[in-house]
């Protein structure tokens, strides 16, 4: 997704930017730009297809740019192909303005075409070049004033960073349905899609709402909302180390990040532990609201999704309560069934996902209460959800998630077990059975962290298979869909995750010799149901992975080829420990293939467009 970043200060601006941008760059995105108020020549804007490297080489690091007012970007292409014209900052024709942006101008074409009657020539293909068009169509000599009126002519999501050459000491920002935010800085001021682009000047941040307009100077920032009327804005701390957002010595994030999945469990889960009971300060959940609750809809994308189809088997038997999961960009097109009994359970890593947040606010307007399961502090969907937990899993800033999947996941067992207490449809005993079981996860992880090498061994045979077939019954279904999306994700193969029931239905014809199929055999009182799939696609000379826990291992083994273990736990505590294996196998087999692991081609981290 794009990534903006903004510095007014008493520094050169370029240096910063590029440094800003280059922590974005997790984001995903195809081309980058500058745009620099340079005393002497004025607006200066250099910009080009490719990694930000490419950016930095014409600019000498940022050095030939002379001036401490200007904006970043880096550019996921959404409207007009990745090209040097198409990357942003987009100049207004008479240089008076620059702009960048984030998000989709989708009535651009209308505009386009009423500018262009109107004698204006344009140089890109891009929706985002409208903004610095109509900017100069508009100008009388105020810029809020021109900014009001050109956010009232277009239509669509946008976080905008706006400059003008005739009032070099400040920087316009805007945002709808986009995230930006504000750093405070003494004697500078930041604009950034995300902390991690600022964090290292400066922890005290601002994020914009939908709807408002800021003013940023060198010593001090203004806030509005649409009509221009004053808006006050609450300071917030960034408390995470900026160490936390940098590889560590690992030669990928993504490894980083699945080595630090016990931390993560851990500083998510134990501070919620209190004396043997699940204590959720932030939830509002009575147990009137919880008795009359008809159902839990769970709403999210991708990853996420994959955490609610788990989540289905866990709440429904914790909670004995009806739960259905959907994906969010389907949601809000398929006329759901909501009541004010209805609780939205909204699952995000970024907070920021467009389809979720657009989902989330449906069923908010359908009468829902909305709990939210977010990573990251201060996300939009955070802000607007009625409650909120956090996953406490630290920057994640690898494309394909994976500590944040399994503190998401963490985040679920809770609820399940906070609701139930308050339903009273979980014996003491179990309760206690399964909060015992979470403390002893993070240790458990450890082990198949500490035994990795087999399954690069695994990867190793296996990384040049054009298909791969992922099959599992009830919660190893859920984990096999999440290990189809991690291996398709960073390795580029095509994958299936199928309920190992319905193979049979139609998706056995794909099955030759061959064919790698990855068997899911972790869930006890299915295991023998799914060795007889197992064999099922073995008869057509499939190559069969299993995976299953420690005390069925030699059981498995009996009838696949390569066996992966995990070490035995509560069945609906599964998933936390099944997926790790399949983390740790697409990374391999992505290694083996040389693939971009960290910032796979065509993805983004987070999804800000529809
Ligand atoms: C997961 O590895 C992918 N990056 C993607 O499917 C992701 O889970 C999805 O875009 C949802 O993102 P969110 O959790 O930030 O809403």
């Amino acid at each position: 997704m794009c990534g903006i970043v903004g510095y007014i200060g008493q520094e050169e601006a370029a240096p910063i930017l590029l440094d800003g941008l280059r922590r974005l760059e997790y984001r995903g995105y195809d081309s980058a730009g500058l745009a620099i108020f340079d005393p002497k020549d004025g607006l200066r804007v250099v910009k080009s297809k490719g990694r930000i490297q490419a950016l930095a080489d014409l600019t000498q690091d940022g050095t030939a740019l002379k001036g401490t007012m200007g904006l970043g970007h880096t550019r996921w292409a959404t409207h007009g192909a990745p090209s040097d014209l198409n990357s942003h900052p987009h100049m207004s024709e008479d240089g008076t303005f620059a702009v960048v942006h984030n998000g989709i101008i989708e009535n651009y074409m209308e505009i386009k075409e009423f500018l262009q009657s109107e004698g204006i020539h344009f140089a890109s293909d891009t929706d985002t070049e409208v903004v610095a068009q109509l900017m100069e169509y508009y100008y009388e000599g105020n810029v809020l004033d021109t900014v009001v009126k050109v956010l009232n002519r277009i239509q669509g999501a946008y976080a905008l960073g706006i400059v003008c050459a005739d009032c070099p000491d400040r920087i316009i920002a805007a945002r709808k349905d986009s995230p930006l935010i504000l750093g405070c800085g003494s004697g500078f001021h930041l604009l950034a899609s995300d902390v991690t682009a600022i964090i290292k000047h400066t922890r005290e941040v601002c994020y914009l709402d939908d709807g408002e307009i800021a003013e940023l100077t060198a010593d001090s920032f203004w806030v509005y909302d649409a009509y221009l009327r004053p808006v006050e804005k609450e300071r917030h701390h960034v408390d995470w180390e900026i160490s936390a957002a940098e590889k560590g010595g690992y030669e990928h994030f993504m490894a980083k990040e699945i080595i630090e999945q016990p931390k993560a469990f851990r500083d998510t889960v134990f501070p919620r532990l209190q004396e043997g009971r699940v204590v959720l300060d932030d939830l509002q959940l009575t147990p009137a609201y919880l008795a009359a609750m008809d159902k839990i809809y769970i709403i999210a994308c991708g990853s996420s999704y994959h955490v609610g189809v788990a989540a289905k088997y866990t709440l429904e038997k914790l909670l004995r309560k009806p739960v259905e999961v959907t994906l969010a960009s389907e949601f809000r097109y398929c006329d759901p069934i909501v009541t004010e009994h209805t609780l939205a359970l909204v699952i995000s890593q970024s907070g920021e996902t467009i389809d979720t947040l657009a989902a989330m606010r449906e069923a908010k307007a359908l009468g829902a209460r909305v709990l939210a399961v977010v990573n990251v502090v201060g996300s939009t969907i955070a802000r607007e959800a009625d409650d909120v937990l956090y996953t406490w899993a630290g920057p994640e800033i690898a494309v394909a998630t994976t500590k944040a999947y399994s503190t998401q996941l963490a985040l679920v067992y809770l609820i399940g077990l906070y609701c139930a207490e308050r339903l009273h449809t979980l014996l003491p005993e179990e309760y206690a059975a399964i909060v015992a079981e979470l403390k002893e996860i993070p240790q458990k992880l450890e082990q198949i962290l500490s035994n990795r090498e087999d399954i690069q061994f695994f990867a190793s045979i296996y990384f040049n298979h054009p298909s791969i077939f992922f099959i599992g019954r009830n919660i190893d279904y859920a984990v096999g869909l999440e290990g189809s999306l991690k291996l398709k994700e960073i390795s580029y193969i095509h994958s299936e995750a199928y309920a190992a029931g319905e193979l049979k239905h139609g998706t056995i014809s794909l099955i030759e010799p061959g064919t790698l199929v990855v068997a899911l055999a972790g869930c006890g009182k299915l295991f023998e149901k799914t060795v007889s799939n197992v064999v099922e696609v073995k008869s057509r000379g499939a190559d069969i992975l299993g995976l299953t826990t420690v005390s069925r291992a030699e059981e498995l083994a009996k009838t696949v080829d390569h066996t992966i273990s995990v070490p035995d736990t509560h069945p609906l505590l599964l998933p936390t420990l099944e997926v790790v294996p399949m983390q740790l196998f697409a990374y391999y087999v992505a290694l083996h293939r040389g693939c971009d692991i960290d910032k796979p081609r065509n993805l983004a981290k987070s999804v800000t467009v529809e």
